[in-house]
């Protein structure tokens, strides 16, 4: 984490949820006390589609902003089943997450659907979460670093910058199965990751994009993880659907950004 970008932290419920437990969760929230700390983080929470309009009436006193988990990249049409870019931002969304590998691996959705999407959401006015990742076997192959710089210039639009655009290091292996990559394999990843962006946007949106961690994170990793200079915040699933975990994580981001914020 570096005291120049502010912390993100993002959860991913994926297909899970209820509106009971969209009541439960903004009221848990609401009842701790926002401190001058937790305000520097930007906090979004990604139900399923249906739930996001019961979630955004509850985000605004709960100080938290909402997200949609995948869009389409056109604004209407005859696409049955899916969401548009368009529509998230309509019903109150400011951000959405495109190319989670589960959708690469499910929908067959390859770097330049990423892009399509990033790019319609750009237009619609949300922030794209840009998700990258490496499987096992890459992983074993060496391939990492690669197979992710590769997956970062391919996914986002040319025109993308820091303000529309984050980026989110997930490798699969991580994603629910409790184990994370070695703290120096993260930074060496992010950094890679940055240096890419650096050659693609310039130094300036490089230096201001913010890159997120997922996979297994848990409000006991986090704060380990968010140590590394590169890490702007995290891209969280199973934990995210405790508002107690949600909120531990939140908090010990905030208090390491409001320690670094203090050394400078
Ligand atoms: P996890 O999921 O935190 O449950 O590993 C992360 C993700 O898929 O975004």
């Amino acid at each position: 984490m570096n005291h120049k970008r502010p912390p993100v932290i993002a959860g991913n419920w994926k297909m899970n949820g209820t509106s009971e437990m969209v009541r439960q969760f903004s009221e848990s929230i609401l009842n701790n006390v926002w401190d001058e700390n937790l305000k520097q983080c930007e906090i979004i929470v990604c139900p399923p589609a249906p739930l996001i309009p019961l979630f955004c009436e509850n985000a605004s006193q709960a100080a938290f902003v909402v997200g949609g988990q995948d869009c389409h990249s056109s604004e209407s049409g005859a696409y049955t089943g899916d969401v548009s870019a368009l529509m998230l931002k309509d019903v109150g969304c400011n951000s959405v997450i495109v190319g989670h590998s589960e959708r690469r691996i499910s929908y067959n959705e390859i770097n330049s659907t990423v892009k399509l999407k990033a790019s319609a959401a750009k237009k619609a006015g949300l922030t794209a979460i840009v998700c990258v990742g490496e499987t096992q076997d890459q992983k074993n192959d060496g391939e990492t670093v690669e197979i992710v710089t590769t997956q970062v210039l391919e996914s986002i639009p040319e025109s993308a910058s820091d303000i529309d655009t984050m980026i989110a290091y997930e490798p699969i292996w991580a994603i629910g199965t409790g184990k994370i990559p070695k703290i120096n394999e993260i930074a060496n990843v992010h950094n890679a990751i940055r240096g890419a962006v650096a050659k693609s946007k310039g130094a300036e949106v490089a230096e201001r994009i913010r890159i997120l961690y997922g996979g297994s994170v848990k409000p006991d990793n986090v704060a380990e993880i968010l140590s590394i200079d590169d890490v702007d915040g995290a891209l969280v699933g199973g934990a995210s659907l405790s508002s107690n975990d949600f909120w531990s994580l939140c908090t010990n981001a905030a208090k390491l950004f409001a320690m670094l914020s203090r050394k400078v």
